[in-house]
């Protein structure tokens, strides 16, 4: 991470979403949010209408989506929803998005995510799913849409990490488990690492005009526990004997866990600030990282030098 003052906002951990966009005005922007049928993505999509942008849903399942394009059709704020498909861990459904998309991107969200799957599962490239999902769908996305992104003369790419990340560097030797044993979390925590990366390495893209950063949401109860058993929730503290679901004091709701991803995608605070990640509504302090670590970017999430090797390696999969 070059050596610069943190960027600091006025707005507090548990702002919503719909608090950073109060002032700010969206209208004729366009944008694409990946997952925005649900939970934070949601959210993120709810805001940026409200705000007055015109937004895609990009999802596996566009009926999910139909009450938020409802919502926005019976509105008379200006912004609009639509959907459109996407798989990200198919990269036939990704070059069907991108060939589909007409005109300039003026935002997009890098949302859509899966979490912990118990067993390693291979997408349809045959790569380790939430790698192949997190982080090389996205990267073959926003690649994809660079030239529309060009074209928006200042746009922003917002990649939605997870402090998960704190705890897995990215390994380059062996990054789809074929030959280590599978964690369900380190493989987890290694896409969400390629994620800040893939910010970190968009700064090339900052000649024109496009910047790109990584985030945090905090801890919002979603579909994103969907793999994990009721032993592990019961173990996390937020499900009860009956197996009511109950969110710990510091968990944020969804409207608050979208807050930092609508503050980096239509901010004037973040005007030309690229290959930065923050989290709380803040930019985040670098620190080491490790199994202990429970806040800020670790150093091995924004390496320059690992992040365009990530670059390389990430354009030669997708090519
Ligand atoms: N919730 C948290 O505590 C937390 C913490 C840190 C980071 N995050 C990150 O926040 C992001 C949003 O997660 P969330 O908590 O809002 O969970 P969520 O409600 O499960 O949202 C994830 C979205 O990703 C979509 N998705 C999954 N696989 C996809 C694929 N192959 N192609 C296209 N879309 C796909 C899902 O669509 P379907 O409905 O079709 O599956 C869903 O809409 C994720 O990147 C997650 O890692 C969340």
């Amino acid at each position: 991470m070059p050596a610069h003052p943190l960027l600091t906002t006025p707005f507090a951990p548990d702002a919503t979403a719909a608090e950073i966009v109060r002032d700010v005005d969206l209208t004729g922007r366009r944008a694409v949010v990946t997952g925005g049928a649900s939970g934070i993505g949601a959210e993120t999509v709810r805001a940026l209408a409200a705000a007055g942008a015109q937004v895609t849903i990009a999802t596996r399942r566009p009926e999910g989506a139909e009450p938020l394009v409802r919502e926005f059709a019976a509105s008379t704020g200006g912004g609009t929803v639509r959907t459109e498909a996407l798989d990200l861990a198919d990269l036939s459904s990704v070059d069907a998005f991108v060939r589909a998309w007409r005109g300039p991107l003026d935002i997009l969200v890098a949302n859509a995510g899966i979490m912990a799957l118990p067993t390693r599962t291979l997408s349809a490239e045959g790569w380790e799913m939430q790698l192949a999902t997190n982080f090389l769908g996205h990267f073959a996305l926003a690649t994809g849409l660079y030239g529309p992104l060009r074209e928006a003369g200042s746009a922003r790419v917002v990649v939605v990490s997870s402090g998960a990340h704190l705890a897995t560097p990215f390994d380059f030797d062996d990054p789809h488990f074929a030959r280590r044993p599978y964690d369900p979390w380190a493989a987890y925590g290694q896409s969400k690492t390629a994620d800040v990366l893939l910010a970190v390495g968009a700064r090339r893209w900052a000649g024109d005009g496009i910047t790109a950063n990584a985030m945090a949401p905090g801890y919002i109860l979603t579909n994103l526990q969907r793999h994990l058993s009721d032993e592990t929730m019961r173990a996390f503290g937020v499900m009860d004997d009956e197996g009511n679901l109950t969110p710990l004091p510091y968990y944020k709701t969804p409207a608050q866990g979208a807050a930092t991803s609508v503050l980096l995608a239509a901010s004037p605070l973040l005007d030309g600030v690229t290959g930065r990640y923050f989290e709380d509504n803040q930019e985040a302090p670098t620190v080491p990282g490790g199994e202990d670590a429970t806040g800020g970017v670790a150093a091995h999430a924004t390496d320059p030098d690992s992040a365009d090797r990530l670059w390389e390696y990430a354009a030669d999969a997708v090519r």
